[in-house]
């Protein structure tokens, strides 16, 4: 079953949202497998952000990132990497609908609240970066209601 990595970022955290965006994967129906609230220090945001390396905005997203506690999450299910980049919105939260977590929740894109992976690829890597001991294997037992 296919898997993402799920990120609160300092923002969410802060600004005391962060019961009600985990509730929307959770109501969803996907399942959780895994969770922790981190800080992260400068080399580990800028492994996990290192596709961006180049980008102008680069410094300040790794500042952002690295300025207080994330909350870390696998979540898993059919489509999950693609439903959950539905589910947070478009980047920058002016473009992002209302009903996403950026159109509901946030204003200007260098403080969008949630982090996505962008594709199963992607995921398995940050997976692997910021829970080295891999997900947590559980099934809920809504799972037959969830899917035929
Ligand atoms: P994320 O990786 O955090 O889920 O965001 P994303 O895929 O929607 O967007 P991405 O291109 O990967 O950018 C990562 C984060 O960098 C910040 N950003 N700032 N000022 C800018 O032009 C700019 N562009 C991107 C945002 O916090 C974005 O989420
Ligand atoms: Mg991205």
């Amino acid at each position: 079953m296919e898997q993402t990595f799920i990120m609160i970022k300092p923002d969410g955290v802060q600004r005391g949202s962060f019961c009600e965006i985990i509730s929307r994967f959770e109501k969803k129906g996907f399942s959780l497998k895994g969770l922790k609230l981190m800080t992260v220090d400068r080399p580990f945001a800028q492994k996990h952000y290192e596709d961006l390396l180049s980008k102008p905005f680069f410094g300040a997203l790794i500042g952002y990132i690295t300025s207080g506690p994330v909350i870390a999450m696998i979540w898993e299910g059919e489509g999950v990497v693609k439903t959950g980049r539905t589910i947070i919105g478009a980047t920058n939260p002016a473009q992002s609908a209302p009903g996403t977590i950026r159109g509901d929740f946030a204003i200007v894109m260098g403080r969008n609240i949630i982090h996505g992976s962008d594709s199963v690829e992607s995921a398995q890597k940050e997976i692997a970066l910021w829970f080295p001991d891999g997900p947590i294997n559980w099934q809920s037992n809504l799972h037959p209601w969830i899917y035929e």
